[in-house]
């Protein structure tokens, strides 16, 4: 599969973005308070959602957000965000706000190299580690424990606030 993957512009960053796009993923299985529980899990992104993302990463790329995408010709099959601004008792964390491969391109490596890649931005930017809030499935937790992310040290209140069920990691970087 050819695939390009570069820093999103805000010209890119259009209508229609996300309508080839597949969030769809379940689990049999959640996180919890640290502990893995048996409860179905469902996260599905229907027009209005797409469209909610349209604009939203518009506007965190207007704020400074640093968006990678990866591009099969010209649909949009993954993305990963990283917000400028740090968070923590000592400023120590940038906070990974998206890391999304769209369901037909899974397990051929593509979240691999986002990962990557947020943390090469997390890392220039002067982030000591990247803070993220994984969505809870037992799934993405195994993920993210591949790429080196442990429970975060520091729960960031505000981040908790926005997304209550999310698990909080972090990885050194
Ligand atoms: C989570 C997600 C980004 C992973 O992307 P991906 O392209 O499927 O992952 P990769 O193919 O790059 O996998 C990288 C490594 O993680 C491992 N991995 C992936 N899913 C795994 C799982 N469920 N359990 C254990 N390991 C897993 C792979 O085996 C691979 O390991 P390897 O290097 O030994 O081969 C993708 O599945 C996704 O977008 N899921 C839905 C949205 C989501 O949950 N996003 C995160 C929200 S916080």
């Amino acid at each position: 599969m050819t695939v390009q993957i570069r820093p999103m512009t805000l010209r890119e960053c259009r209508r229609g973005l996300f309508r080839r796009f597949v969030r769809h993923s379940t689990d049999t299985h959640i996180w919890k308070n640290g502990v893995l529980v048996e409860q179905s899990f469902m996260r599905e992104w229907d027009r209005a959602k797409c469209r909610r993302m349209e604009d939203g990463l518009r506007q965190k790329l207007k704020e400074g957000c640093a968006v990678h995408a990866v591009w099969k010709r010209r649909q949009l099959i993954g993305f990963c965000a990283v917000e400028p601004m740090p968070y923590g008792s000592d400023g120590q964390y940038l906070n990974l706000l998206f890391l999304h491969v769209s369901k037909p391109y899974r397990g051929q490596g593509l979240g691999a190299k986002l990962f990557a890649l947020a943390c090469n931005e997390a890392r220039a930017r002067g982030a000591q580690k990247l803070y993220l809030g994984a969505a809870p499935n037992k799934d993405t937790v195994a993920f993210y424990r591949r790429m080196g992310c442990t429970e975060a040290v520091e729960h960031i209140q505000e981040l908790i606030d926005a997304e209550p069920d999310d698990y909080p990691m972090e990885i050194a970087l």
